[in-house]
């Protein structure tokens, strides 16, 4: 019998929202109008001056391996996009890799900071590709959950009871999916006294940094004695809807570089070339694009807001950032599966609270990544549902 590694048992992909999404793309292929918010991807086009850009380095034959941190003119574009969005500053040379996506820089960071047997703690509920591939690698996860009822505030005390000798990192989310929560300034700092008093490296996932409605994005980077110990996660797949061009990036410390370089290099060598090109005049030009299309999103987020406030059942928190809303239906009697189920078969999309930890079988994620039309008649299914119950 070949043996597969045991670690991936635990991972599987037809469960939660590969299924419903599975499904879903079968009611839709036999006929029937499903909306779709279960997905976590903007409905927007990439930005033609990028498709453009692409087009032009197919044309002239870009199509071969670039360096592996990325070619120049990005991780320039990158680093002009964090000074200017969120006052990050790195050297663009030495600081930074341009990956496959923030899911390869994900894994990146994993595999150069933490060994098999290491504990790392992640805030609950997470975007569960932490989970997958942390557990990929033998690495232990401490779940801390956060509750609806408490805003999803950072129970900074409960990390740090989940401290122990085996603690080596953790993993921070803002704004978060599937919470919609940005973490506030006075939050990041306590994290950062237990990063520095425990000697924690912080991975800081900041893939929806442009997608803020209320309060403020700051990065942990930025506060001080946290350069040294934190890894940046983003993207260009969320702000300038470019999911498919997989293109993410990691900054950190110097130090980290020749190591997180290591495991790219094993995973990807570079991230596609043309799409690198392409990439590039968006981080360089396209600010409007991103500020119009959040924009948009603020608007559906309190359209959204609005239908839900009104269903009596859902205890929905009233998210900041991101597109997702991350409703508790305890008061429904249901759990997540079956009531995603009874959605699907009324036409709504949404994706089961349990995806994003053990912890969430009685919520549900709603993206708002669809039409405000749309997102209309998804309150009004979801109203006479859910009266039906
Ligand atoms: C929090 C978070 N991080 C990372 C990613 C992955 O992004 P990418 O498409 O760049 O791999 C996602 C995608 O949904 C996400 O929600």
């Amino acid at each position: 019998m070949t043996k597969i590694n045991r670690n991936l048992f635990a991972i599987d992909l037809e469960s939660g929202l590969y299924d419903i999404f599975q499904k879903a793309t079968r009611l839709h292929q036999a006929g029937r109008k499903i909306i779709h918010m279960e997905i976590g991807k903007p409905d927007f086009d990439s930005p033609q001056a990028a498709k453009e850009e692409a087009r032009k380095a197919l044309a002239e034959g870009f199509v071969h391996y670039t360096t592996l941190n990325g070619i120049p003119e990005l991780r320039q574009a990158i680093a002009q996009k964090e000074k200017r969005a969120n006052n990050i500053i790195f050297d663009p040379e030495t600081e930074i890799i341009v990956t496959a996506g923030a899911c390869e820089a994900i894994t990146c960071a994993l595999i150069a900071l933490f060994e098999p047997g290491d504990e790392i703690i992640i805030p609950s509920p997470y975007f569960q590709i932490y989970w997958d591939a942390a557990n990929m690698l033998g690495l232990k996860v401490v779940e801390v959950p956060l509750t609806v009822e408490n805003d999803f505030e950072l129970d900074i005390d409960s990390m740090r009871q989940a401290i122990t000798n085996k603690t080596r990192g953790l993993i921070i989310n803002t704004p978060c999916n599937p919470t919609g929560k940005v973490i506030s300034l006075d939050s990041l700092k306590e994290i950062s006294r237990l990063a520095i008093d425990n000697e924690l490296v912080v991975i800081s996932d900041e893939t929806y940094d442009q997608f803020v409605f209320a309060g403020k994005h700051y990065s942990l980077r930025n506060l001080p004695g946290m350069k040294e110990r934190t890894v940046v996660v983003n993207s260009a797949s969320k702000t300038f809807s470019m999911t498919g061009w997989r293109i993410g990036y990691l900054i950190a410390d110097k130090k980290f570089i020749p190591y997180l370089g290591k495991i790219h290099q094993s995973l990807s060598t570079c991230a596609t070339s043309f799409a690198q090109r392409g990439a590039a005049v968006a981080f360089r030009d396209c600010h409007d694009f991103t500020y119009n299309m959040v924009r948009e999103f603020k608007l559906r987020r309190d359209l959204l807001l609005e239908g839900l406030s009104k269903i009596e059942g859902l205890d929905c928190n009233r998210p900041q950032g991101a597109f997702y809303v991350f409703p508790s239906i305890k008061k429904l009697g249901l759990d997540d599966k079956s009531f995603c189920d009874l959605m699907l078969d009324a036409g709504v999309a949404i994706a089961p609270g349990s995806v994003f930890g053990k912890d969430y079988s009685d919520y549900v994620r709603i993206s708002y990544a669809c039409s405000r039309q749309d997102i209309k008649e998804a309150v009004n299914i979801l109203t006479t549902t859910i009266s039906r119950l």
